[in-house]
C-alpha cells in the first residue's frame, strides 16, 4: 500500500536532503567527541558545531547575540524545562495562553508545587489569542509571559510581535515556543522583542530527532539556575558549574551526529525560499479545508476544528468525525489508506478545552513541503469513505 504522511507536526518526513548524508558521514569516517580531543578531527567538528549556532542566529534573526548564545539540548522540551525550573521562583506569577502544550504546561503545573503561580490568557474557540486580556490578569509579581508560537493542534498563529511588546511595556520577560513554527515561518528574536527562544531541530527545520535547543539573551543567563550540570571539558580545575555559555547549560557529551544533521539541515533551508515552501503548505490547507467543507457543507459527519480559511494560521488542520469514533477513523485512515495522521489530545489538553474538543480530540492532519495535491485527494477521498459523505467527493 501507498504511505502517505501527513503527521509533519509531529514530526517532518521526509527530512531535508543532506541530512542522512551528514549523519552517516560523521558516525562512519570520525565519530570523535567535541570540547575534550586535543586533536585535529575534534576541532574540525567543534568548528561545525560552531556554524550550526551562528545558522540559527541567523535564522532567528538574533542580531545582538553571539554563538554562544545558542544552547543545544536534546529537545524543546527540555529547553522549556531548562528555562523554567532555572528561572522561576516561589512568588513568580506567570502568564500563559490557553493553547499551550504540555511542554510548557507540565513544567509550570510542577513549578506550582514549589509556589510558582500561573494565569491562562483566554484563547476564542479558533485559537486566536484574546491579548486584550491579559493585562487584567497582571500581579506585581509577574515576571514571565511563556507562550507557543503556533498551536500544534489547529495551526493557529499567536501575535508574537503583539505579545513582546505587550512584555516590553509591562516589564515582563518573554519566552517563545516555536515548535510549530521554526523554519516554516520567520521567527524574529528582536524585532518580537523575545528573551529566550526555544526551538526544536526535527519539525520544520526538518533535522534528526533528539535536537533543540534555546537562544538566550545574556543578561538573563545569570538568572537562570542550571537544570543539570556535569563536565563541559572545560573549567576542569573545578567542581563549580561554568558561568559561561553556552556550558552553563551544555554538560556532557552532546548529540554530535544530530547537530550536525541539523547543519546540513540548516544548509538546505537556507538555500530556498522559507516563503515559497510556506505558500505551498498553505496551498495544501486551503485546499484540504475546502475538500472537507466540500464534502460536508452543513457539518454533519466531518467538522473542521479551528480557523477555516488560511489566515493566521500554519499547515495544520484538525478535524473531528461526528459519526465515527476518531481513533476509529484515524486507525482506518492508516490501516485501509496508508494515511498517517495524529489522533487524540495531541499532548495540549488546555488547547482542546479552548477549542471545544476536550476529551474526544481530534484527528489532526499537517503538511510539509513534499505532500502533494493528489495525497490530499487520497486523502480526503478516504475520509468520505469512512465518514456517510462518500457519495458527496463522488471520485
Ligand atoms: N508535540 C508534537 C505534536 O504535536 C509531537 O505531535
Amino acid at each position: 500500500m501507498n504511505k502517505i504522511y501527513l503527521d509533519q507536526a509531529s514530526t517532518s518526513f521526509p527530512k531535508a536532503p543532506s541530512v542522512a548524508d551528514a549523519v552517516y558521514h560523521y558516525l562512519s569516517k570520525a565519530p570523535v567527541n567535541v570540547n575534550r580531543g586535543t586533536y585535529q578531527d575534534a576541532y574540525d567538528t567543534e568548528e561545525q558545531i560552531f556554524e550550526t549556532r551562528e545558522q540559527l542566529l541567523k535564522l532567528f534573526h538574533f542580531s545582538s547575540g553571539k554563538g554562544k548564545n545558542v544552547i543545544f539540548t536534546p529537545n524543546i522540551t527540555t529547553s522549556l524545562n531548562v528555562l523554567l525550573k532555572g528561572l522561576l521562583k516561589p512568588g513568580d506569577h506567570v502568564l500563559v495562553t490557553s493553547m499551550e502544550h504540555n511542554a510548557v504546561m507540565r513544567p509550570l503545573v510542577q513549578l506550582t508545587g514549589q509556589g510558582v503561580i500561573f494565569d491562562r490568557i483566554p484563547c476564542t474557540s479558533d485559537g486566536s489569542l484574546l491579548l486584550e486580556q491579559a493585562k487584567k490578569l497582571l500581579t506585581p509579581r509577574t515576571r514571565l509571559l511563556v507562550c507557543l508560537h503556533a498551536s500544534n493542534v489547529c495551526g493557529t498563529i499567536m501575535p508574537a510581535r503583539e505579545i513582546g511588546q505587550f512584555c516590553r511595556e509591562h516589564g515582563l520577560l518573554f519566552i517563545l515556543d516555536t515548535a510549530q513554527t521554526a523554519g516554516t515561518i520567520p521567527v524574529d528574536m528582536e524585532d518580537f522583542q523575545i528573551s529566550a527562544l526555544a526551538f526544536t531541530g526535527h519539525k520544520g527545520l526538518r533535522g534528526p530527532q533528539g535536537t533543540g535547543g534555546f537562544l538566550i539573551r545574556s543578561e538573563l543567563v545569570s538568572q537562570i539556575d542550571p537544570l543539570l550540570s556535569g563536565g563541559t571539558g572545560s573549567a576542569s580545575h573545578t567542581e563549580e558549574v561554568p558561568d559561561f555559555l553556552p556550558d552553563r547549560f551544555e554538560p556532557g557529551t552532546p548529540n554530535i551526529p544530530g547537530i550536525l544533521g541539523l547543519h546540513a539541515a540548516l544548509e538546505d533551508l537556507s538555500r530556498t525560499s522559507m516563503e515559497e515552501t510556506f505558500q505551498h503548505e498553505m496551498m495544501l490547507t486551503s485546499y484540504f479545508i475546502q475538500g472537507i467543507l466540500d464534502l460536508d457543507p452543513a457539518e454533519k459527519h466531518l467538522r473542521i476544528i479551528g480557523k477555516k480559511d488560511t489566515a493566521g494560521r500554519c499547515p495544520v488542520v484538525s478535524v473531528q468525525t461526528l459519526d465515527t469514533d476518531i481513533a476509529l477513523a484515524a486507525f482506518e485512515l492508516d490501516n485501509t489508506y496508508g494515511i498517517m495522521t495524529r489522533v487524540g489530545l495531541h499532548c495540549a489538553p488546555s488547547a482542546h478545552k479552548t477549542l471545544g474538543t476536550y476529551p474526544t480530540g481530534t484527528i489532526r492532519f499537517s503538511f510539509g513541503p513534499e505532500n502533494t495535491v493528489s495525497e490530499l485527494d487520497q486523502a480526503l477521498d478516504a475520509l468520505a469513505h469512512i465518514t456517510e459523505t462518500q457519495s458527496k467527493r463522488g471520485r
